[in-house]
């Protein structure tokens, strides 16, 4: 099934992503309690832990379809969704205007310890979002690309070369293995990064594992409880979301409570892939 087709069953939430700074879109997500930044969290902190160890370096993160860097924000400090909603939902900040936020923000941010030493680039199809987390602070780096309908240029090229590992929530479905195919050519040249992508159970994973295979890839979805994302926005989404699982033939036992649900997979390189997930993320 195309995902174009499959996206057409979830509430379209493309308002909220392109505005300048984050009040839209933590506000709209608080409503369907959207928390699966929070639940990769901890898989993400124990991959760049152990490849950190591995390299004796900081680590570089990439993460794709990063957003207002939102998983920038919880890698960094030592804080969680709910501390993001309280921030952002603040009836103080109705008034404000964009730069007011970001200013207010950059302040927030750099008052709040940080937790990693890794360095964070966001790639984004919203120039707005990327903007907004550079001039906070969240991203070391960050561009705004839509690589399902255009090329990868040169420049961003290079801003991925040094990338150790791709983390990615609530984004795989937008993107499909076209812009994996882009991305690769870049982010191999020297190490070759891990990649760490949470995909909700209706959009198949496997075109994008076989992109990655081509690469010298194995992917593994981990064996564990699913990861919930968000609440339904409607009875109608969760309707036409059971029609997507069911037709292809997969089980809806977690969505029909009322959530969507997400998957976790790792890729690696053939030569790394020896060791098995559980015992670097501890599951
Ligand atoms: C559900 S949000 C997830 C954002 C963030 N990762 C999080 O979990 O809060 C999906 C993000 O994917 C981005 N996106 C949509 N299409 C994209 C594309 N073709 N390339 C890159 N990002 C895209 C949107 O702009 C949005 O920021």
């Amino acid at each position: 099934m195309l995902h174009v087709d499959i996206n057409a069953a979830k509430a379209d939430m493309t308002h909220i992503y392109g505005k300048p700074d984050p009040r839209s879109y933590f506000r709209e997500l608080s409503k369907v309690d959207y928390k699966i930044p929070d639940r990769a969290k901890p898989l993400f902190d124990s991959l760049i832990c152990h490849l950190e160890d591995r390299k004796e370096e900081p680590v570089c993160a990439l993460d794709l379809g990063c957003s207002y860097g939102v998983n920038a924000a919880l890698l960094k400090h030592d804080l969680d969704m709910d501390d993001l909603y309280e921030h952002w939902t603040d009836p103080l900040l109705d008034h404000a205007t964009p730069e007011q936020v970001i200013d207010a923000d950059r302040r927030f941010f750099d008052e709040i310890p940080t937790t990693s030493s890794a360095t964070i680039v966001g790639l984004d199809s919203s120039m707005p979002a990327i903007d907004y987390a550079k001039n906070a602070g969240l991203l070391d780096e960050g561009v705004a690309l839509d690589l399902e309908r255009e090329p990868l240029p040169e420049a961003a090229s290079e801003m991925l070369q040094p990338v150790d590992l791709i983390i990615s929530t609530g984004c795989v479905g937008y993107v499909t293995e076209t812009s994996f195919s882009k991305m690769m050519p870049a982010v191999t040249q020297g190490q070759k990064p891990w990649l760490a992508n949470f995909v909700l159970r209706m959009f198949s994973f496997e075109p994008i594992a076989q992109e990655l295979a081509t690469h010298g890839y194995v992917t593994e979805k981990l064996d564990c409880e699913p990861f919930v994302q968000r609440a339904f926005v409607s009875h109608d989404e969760q309707e036409g979301v059971l029609d997507k699982l069911a037709a292809q033939g997969l089980d809806t036992k977690g969505e029909e409570n009322g959530y969507l649900i997400a998957e976790f997979y790792l890729s690696r390189p053939q030569q790394d892939a020896a060791v098995p997930i559980g015992e670097i993320i501890g599951v």
